[in-house]
């Protein structure tokens, strides 16, 4: 076997929120993958970085009121803890907010650019005129163009899925600031990606790409590739595109160029040749690992980017679905939202590797972690079989010999079957078909116990004639166990290094070959408790609870919050639907029969309302008459016992006496909309 070199990615985390099971997936999937490299013996660097840049980190910074490098090294020191607690071992974890990365990302454009792979092409894009920022498609909301369902993103619709463009969009307003955005011109920078067809054609058809992941790039050869826009305007977050002042790199840009950064601090670091695994013609092995959700920048213009820059271009991407929980889409309300804390709290990490890599296979259909499964798959595989092993050998060899195995094999041929297997799950590691080698794993498992339950050392033991033969079964037993956790290792990190110091030995993918023989072993100590469905519960619970408990904080039992608790949150987009309006108490009556009720005129300044309000027991008609107050003004009319009702008055206040109303010196006048 040659040594090869291979640097392993998996896709940059924004650093905009916590990591939650659904990242895990990934992060897991990836260390095993880089784990087995390494345990097969191979070169082998497994990088990250966080995705620092952008205008949702920008807008989270703010409303923290923290700068957005502040915010990111927040994020970041939490993540990293996630990742370590999930024994995710990074050679090197960096951002992309940093110096390799700007250096990079310049060289990388300006060589684009002096080829002429760089357009400047002036657009016109909506402009917040409040916050004085282009909206990102995804902070413009509107009525959808093709169906006239209201409240939709800027860039497709959720009722009958259409996509188009956010100036499409009817009624447009601004996310950010609810105004009404307007179209500004703005000078933008494109990638020609066009020009990279015949390039990545070749591509396709070189490699051994995903069968999914080449019938989408078909698909987007088919409709014809675009023209990529990488550039933005200030405000925002990310590095400025040399010689274009006020324009900064989209942060798609920057990110993937992220993992060549974070390969260049380690290599600056560590004396690494940077050139052997990013230079033209590197004879090194580049894989990223990413979702499903991001094929179209890593199969399409990241190897175009450097094929134009003249670095070499992945040898492959590796692309997974989607995590569901008990079935569905992961839900806040339901709990099934786990953060990475919140299960590391709660249950034994090694049981989520096990239980993915148990589901893995190299394709990118979703996978669901249904969580009676996960308790059950887990108990009966690692603790019923796997473990049990252990347990069952250990105690006699520990108590009756000395801490000593046999000098013997009993019976070779189980041996080599275990031993023969190395291949099989070795490739189905390599092909990423990770369900298949477990599946593998198991089968030896269940002949192991078998073994054990035939010869039933604990019945040899009590009899001196057959004592010699108990210590050659529980030997074997536990060589055969040696060899599961060999190769159970990429997914066990933490059981193999207790196994390690309880063999006394270190297990290596090579080892598996050779027996211990005549070999101390130290006490054995227990390797895996059940999981509880108890806990797995608590875990729920919290996750349901972590998200109402963060927005709320703490009351004052005397305060009017205690006694009428604000109501369940609402969207933006839910309040923008609110007109309302200032408006002048234009005529006030009482209502022949109501108690509380004053019939009000009101006038909008073009237009009057009649509407109801309950306000009497702070008002005479006659006091109110000529001031302002705000109404709804877009409320639907209600037919109330003494007529119709067109619309609803705000006034402040705890009712009785006390119900406020604006004073027409107060600088408003009727009409005006009120935010
Ligand atoms: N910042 C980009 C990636 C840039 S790579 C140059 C990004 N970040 S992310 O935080 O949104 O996602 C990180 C990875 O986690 C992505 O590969 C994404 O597909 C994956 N996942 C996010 N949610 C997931 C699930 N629910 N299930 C499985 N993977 C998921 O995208
Ligand atoms: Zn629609």
């Amino acid at each position: 076997m040659s040594k090869r070199k291979i640097l392993i990615t998996s896709a940059l985390p924004y650093a905009n929120g916590p990591t939650h099971l659904g990242h895990m997936l990934e992060y897991i999937q990836t260390d095993i993958w880089s784990r087995f490299q390494k345990l097969r013996g191979h070169e082998t660097y497994y990088v990250c970085a966080d995705d620092a840049h952008g205008t949702p980190i920008m807008l989270n910074a703010q409303k923290q009121g923290i700068t957005p490098e502040e915010m990111v090294k927040n994020v970041s020191v939490e993540r990293q803890r996630d990742f370590a607690d999930f024994s995710v071992e990074f050679d090197n974890y960096h951002s992309t907010h940093s110096e390799e990365n700007k250096e990079l990302s310049a060289l990388i454009y300006n060589r684009l650019n002096d080829k002429g792979h760089i357009k400047k092409r002036t657009i016109s894009q909506l402009f917040d005129p409040e916050k004085e920022i282009f909206l990102p498609d995804r902070f413009v909301t509107g009525t959808c163009p093709t169906c006239g369902a209201e409240d939709q993103n800027g860039d497709s619709c959720d009722a009958c899925g259409a996509t188009y463009s956010p100036t499409e969009l009817k009624d447009p307003r601004s996310a950010m600031s609810g105004a009404i955005p307007v179209l500004k011109d703005s000078e933008h920078y494109f990638f020609d990606l066009p020009a990279f067809e015949d390039m990545l054609k070749e591509w396709l058809h070189s490699g051994s790409l995903q069968a999914e992941m080449a019938n989408k790039l078909e698909e987007w050869f088919a409709e014809g590739l675009q023209q990529w826009d990488i550039s933005r305007d200030a405000p925002y977050f990310g590095f400025e595109i040399p010689g274009a002042p006020g324009k900064y790199f989209y942060v798609w840009l920057d990110a993937p160029i992220g993992y060549m950064a974070s390969f260049k601090n380690l290599c600056d670091k560590s004396g690494l040749d940077f050139d052997a695994f990013w230079g033209e013609g590197s004879d090194a092995e580049l894989y990223h690992f990413i979702g499903k959700d991001i094929i179209y920048f890593h199969s399409l213009f990241w190897p175009a980017m450097l094929d134009g820059a003249n670095f070499r271009k992945p040898t492959n991407v590796f692309a997974h679905g989607f995590v569901t929980v008990n079935g569905a889409k992961m839900s806040k309300s339901k709990g099934t939202f786990i953060k990475a804390r919140t299960y590391l709290d709660h249950l034994n990490p090694e049981y989520l590797r096990y239980y993915f890599a148990a589901k893995l296979n190299s394709g990118i259909t979703d996978l669901d972690l249904n969580l009676e499964d996960f308790a059950q798959r887990v108990n009966s595989d690692l603790v019923g079989k796997v473990v049990n092993i252990a347990s069952r050998c250990a105690g006699f060899i520990t108590k009756k010999f000395d801490g000593k195995l046999s000098d013997v094999i009993m019976e070779p041929e189980l041996l080599a079957e275990f031993q023969n297997a190395s291949d099989t799950i070795a490739e189905h590691y390599e092909n990423r078909e990770y369900s298949r080698a477990i599946r593998e794993i198991m089968t030896l498992a269940d002949k192991a116990n078998q073994f054990i339950d035939a010869q039933a050392p604990w019945v040899l033991i009590k009899n001196e004639d057959t004592q010699e033969q108990a210590h050659q079964v529980c030997s074997l037993g536990l060589n055969l166990f040696k060899v599961l956790l060999t190769y159970l290792k990429p997914v066990l990190p933490v059981m193999a290094a207790n196994v390690e110091s309880f063999l006394n030995t270190e297990l290596t993918w090579e080892s598996a070959q050779t027996p211990l023989v005549g070999h101390e072993i130290s006490k054995f100590k227990a390797l895996m408790q059940r999981v509880e469905m108890d806990k797995v519960n608590k875990m729920v619970e919290e996750s349901k609870e972590s998200l109402e408990a963060a927005n709320k904080p703490k009351i004052d039992p005397n305060s009017p919050l205690a006694k009428e608790p604000i109501a369940d949150e609402i969207e933006f987009n839910d309040f923008v639907k609110v007109d309302l309006r200032v408006v002048k108490i234009a005529k006030a009556e009482h209502v022949e029969g109501a108690e509380k009720l004053l019939k009000l005129t009101l006038d909008l300044g073009g237009e009057t309302r009649q509407v109801f309000a309950g306000i009497k027991s702070a008002y005479a008609p006659e006091d109110i008459e000529g001031k302002l107050t705000v109404m709804v003004a877009n409320l639907k009319p209600r037919k109330m016992r003494f007529g119709m009702s067109e619309g609803m008055v705000l006034a402040a206040g705890p009712g009785g006496k006390e119900i406020y109303i604006l004073n027409p010196d107060e600088g408003s006048e009727p009409g005006m909309r009120v935010m």
